[in-house]
Formats: structure tokens, C-alpha cells, sequence
């Protein structure tokens, strides 16, 4: 199929990865190298539902532009190639450099139960490439982490500076988690057990400073769900010094992973999830990826929260703005009426004076309630967000694809994924003030482009 039909199919995500065909979940192996992010993530080569599982490979100088490549790593006797990490290994602790080029390592769970022709516990593997990700070979030392209990899997690697170890969390069972050490990646000893609790599969740990200040950080321990402790690590022991708190509020967001490897004159901590549920009938592929945010810790009046707003190169796929400012909005009035497209990124800051605020998408409804503080998604099963007036303003972004509705209140304190399609019988976009006038501070439309065609 011609690449022009393969992303320009009517359910096709023009500014998030999809896989050109058949089944994907998580992403993995988030890691940057020499001007690339690579995004590995679990794929079905075989069908349009989950199975087969193996790690498919896109890469992106920017993160909004992505090419697929060829599978990076297949089911072997061990078993299907279950989610994990990769690490660029600068100082070669495993061995496994061969030129001048760094090499990647990638730890993930080998799926024992799926092992062919004999099946087994899950254990933990790693696969290297010394050519930037292209072509990977197998540890033959695997596993290189035994099965310690239930489905153990979804091996997250770092690097610990502070006392010189690979560091990884690892899901276990239940709302169990572990963390493990290793000198060189391929010899683990276990550090510390830790809960996340309600949550599971899909661990992530990470060090972020507070406010920005370098000189006040935290660790975050983070789940599939999207919910996540903030606490202290040192080297052995996560000691969390909150309760379970939730960053993602939306219903489709699901098993996100941080990169690893981003350079220290960049210094972002950057997400992606899997955009998971929905239907894509009809379409060559199943599920797809939200866009890549990135985390920040600040403080709000109710303590350290992590904040998620999307990455500012969503700005390279700009096509035509529109902008308002210092206007009254009065009910019935709606300055989008007229606007055509269906793909955008829609940031409004609103003094609501009282009043609330709508703005739909294709039907799909985003209200600002003022009097509760809360922004509210009518229809979805998750659909409330907590989000305060800070000096009587509130600010709202959205970002509209084909199949997606990703929200953002106070530049990150509130997350909202959905699955969505717009209902193209709808209006494609209004916004409209509900129980009095509200003042629009400011308001941005930018009709974006499709991120397959704008090389
Ligand atoms: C999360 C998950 C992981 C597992 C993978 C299998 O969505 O269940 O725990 O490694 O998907 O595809």
C-alpha cells in the first residue's frame, strides 16, 4: 500500500503513531539517541488483536514525526516479547560496544506462558544494537532476571548516578512492585520491595526538582494506571511521602513510559502512554499512541503534584491561527461557529466571572464548571477534573485528532486522555459561556497539519 493510503485512512491519527497495520499497546524502549526518540512498542506482526507480542519500532527527530522501521525484537524459546525499557549504555558497563557508536540496551519481559514449545514462568531479558536501534541481538546469557513471582514483567531501567548501578522497577503481582540493581544490566540482586496501591503492570521511577529548582527534587514512582507516589529513593529503598495520587484523569491513557537518555541541555521529562480502548473499524491497525507530554512537579495549594501538558513541538505542525483577545463572551455567542478543520490545538484562558464555560468538539462537550472548580466531560465514564481559578483565570488546552480528545488544564495540573470521534453531523468546534458573560482572555485555534505528510 502506498503511504499516502496507508495514513490518510478515515479513523488514522495524523499527529500520533499508530502502527501502519495490525495490533499495538504499550510503547517501550522509550530512548533518545544521536537526534533520534526511538518508540518501541508492543505489536502484533500477525493480527489485528492482541498476540504475537514483539517489539515494533518508529523513530522521530521531533516526536510528532514518526517512521515506522522494521521489528526490532521477536518472540524466541523464552516467549513472547512482553513490555520493558531501553537505556543508551554510555559507559559500556554490559560489554556489549562494539564500534564508536553507543550502544542501546533494552530490558524486557520475556512472556514464558507463550514460550513455544514449551512454556515457562516470565522472566526478564535484554537485547542490544549497535547501530542506533536498526538491527538488535539477544543477551545470550537471557534470562538475565529469573521469575521471582506471578506475572512479574515490564522491567523499567535506569541509570542511578548517586550510587553508580542500574537501577529497575519491575511489576510483580497484585499492587506489588520490586526494585533490582546491577552493575552491567545483566546480573540483578533485589533491592527493596514497594506498593503502588490499586494500581499495577507498568512501573516507572524518575527523579524530577520541584518547581524547576535543581535543588529540590523528588522521585516519583509511577503505575499503569497513571497513578503515582512522590517520595525519596536512595539507591536501595522508594519511601513515599504522599498517598496514591492520580495524574491521569481521562479514560485512555494507559501504561506510560518516560525516556530515558534525553540530553541535560534539554533536561525534559517526556511521556508517552498507550491510547488505550476504542474502536478503529474498518482501519489496518488497532490502537495508537497519545502525544508525548511532558512532566513537571510543582506545588499547588494541596501539596507537590505532577503536572502533564502536551510537548511544545506540537508547534512545528501549526497551520493557521486564529486569535482572540479581551473579549466578552456572552451567552450565545460562539466566535467558532465558522471555523472548519478537524485537527487542532485549542488553548483558551478564561476569567469566568461566575459564570461557566463550554467548548465542544464535534459534539463532544468540555465544560468549565466555575463554581466547583472542576472541568467536566460529560459522557465519558471518567469525566471530572478538579481545576482551580488561579487569580480568577483558568486556562484550558485541547488537542483535537481524528480520533482523540486530549486535554489539559493550568498547563498540566489537569490530564485528560480520551478516545474520541468527533461527530462530523456536530459543529466542528464552538465555545460558549453558560449562566452569564464570561472574559476571554485569550484564545488560540491552530488548525494543525498532518504530521505523516509534513516531512
Ligand atoms: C500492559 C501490559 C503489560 C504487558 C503488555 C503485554 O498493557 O499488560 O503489563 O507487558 O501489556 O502486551
Amino acid at each position: 500500500m502506498a503511504e499516502a493510503e496507508t495514513y490518510n485512512e478515515a479513523l488514522r491519527p495524523q499527529f500520533h503513531f499508530s502502527p501502519m497495520k495490525n495490533w499495538t499497546n504499550d510503547p517501550n524502549g522509550l530512548v533518545f539517541l544521536d537526534g533520534e526518540y526511538h518508540l518501541f512498542f508492543q505489536h502484533n506482526p500477525e493480527g489485528i488483536n492482541w498476540g504475537n507480542m514483539t517489539w515494533g519500532h518508529a523513530v522521530s527527530p521531533d516526536l510528532v514525526r514518526w517512521t515506522q522501521l522494521d521489528h526490532a525484537i521477536y518472540p524466541d524459546e523464552l516467549g513472547t516479547i512482553f513490555s520493558g525499557s531501553a537505556v543508551v549504555d554510555v559507559n559500556n558497563t554490559a560489554g556489549f560496544q562494539t564500534g564508536d557508536q553507543k550502544v542501546i540496551v533494552a530490558i524486557y519481559t520475556s512472556h514464558g506462558p507463550e514460550a513455544k514449545p514449551d512454556p515457562k514462568p516470565a522472566t526478564q531479558s535484554i537485547a542490544y544494537s549497535n547501530d542506533r536501534g536498526r538491527t538488535w541481538e539477544k543477551y545470550d546469557g537471557n534470562p538475565v532476571l529469573d521469575h521471582v513471582i506471578g506475572g512479574n514483567r515490564d522491567p523499567k531501567v535506569i541509570w542511578h548516578e548517586p550510587t553508580g548501578k542500574w537501577v529497575m522497577a519491575l511489576y510483580l503481582d497484585a499492587d506489588d512492585y520490586a526494585l533490582f540493581g546491577s552493575p552491567d544490566l545483566k546480573e540483578w540482586t533485589k533491592l527493596s520491595d514497594l506498593k503502588l496501591p490499586g494500581d499495577s503492570e507498568c512501573p516507572d521511577i524518575f527523579e524530577l526538582a520541584v518547581d524547576g529548582d535543581a535543588n529540590n527534587k523528588k522521585w516519583v514512582f509511577w503505575g499503569g494506571s497513571g497513578t503515582y507516589l512522590i517520595g525519596s529513593f536512595d539507591g536501595v529503598t522508594f519511601t513515599p511521602e504522599t498517598d496514591v495520587l492520580a495524574a491521569e484523569l481521562g479514560c485512555n491513557g494507559y501504561a506510560a513510559q518516560s525516556y530515558s537518555d534525553i540530553p541535560a541541555e534539554d533536561g525534559r521529562r517526556i511521556q508517552i502512554s498507550w491510547l488505550n480502548g476504542g474502536t478503529y473499524h474498518g482501519m489496518p491497525f488497532n490502537q495508537q499512541m497519545s502525544f508525548p507530554v511532558e512532566i513537571t512537579l510543582r506545588t499547588l495549594p494541596e501539596g507537590i503534584r505532577m503536572c502533564r501538558r502536551p510537548v511544545c513541538e506540537i508547534e512545528t505542525i501549526r497551520a493557521k491561527e486564529q486569535k482572540w483577545e479581551g473579549v466578552s463572551l456572552n451567552p450565545g455567542d460562539d466566535p467558532l461557529a465558522d471555523i472548519k478543520g478537524e485537527l487542532f490545538d485549542i488553548r483558551a484562558e478564561i476569567e469566568p466571572t461566575g459564570a461557566s464555560f463550554e467548548i465542544s468538539v464535534g459534539g463532544r462537550v468540555v465544560r468549565y464548571d466555575s463554581a466547583r472548580e472542576e472541568l467536566i466531560c460529560p459522557g465519558f465514564a471518567k469525566w471530572r477534573a478538579p481545576l482551580r481559578l488561579v487569580d480568577g483565570r483558568v486556562k484550558v488546552q485541547i488537542l483535537v485528532d481524528r480520533t482523540s480528545l486530549e486535554i489539559c488544564g493550568n498547563d498540566g495540573e489537569a490530564s485528560m486522555t480520551y478516545f474520541c470521534v468527533p461527530d462530523q453531523s456536530k459543529p466542528i468546534l464552538s465555545i460558549t459561556a453558560a449562566g452569564g458573560p464570561v472574559n476571554v482572555v485569550s484564545l488560540e485555534v491552530h488548525e494543525l497539519k498532518s504530521a505523516w505528510f509534513d516531512r
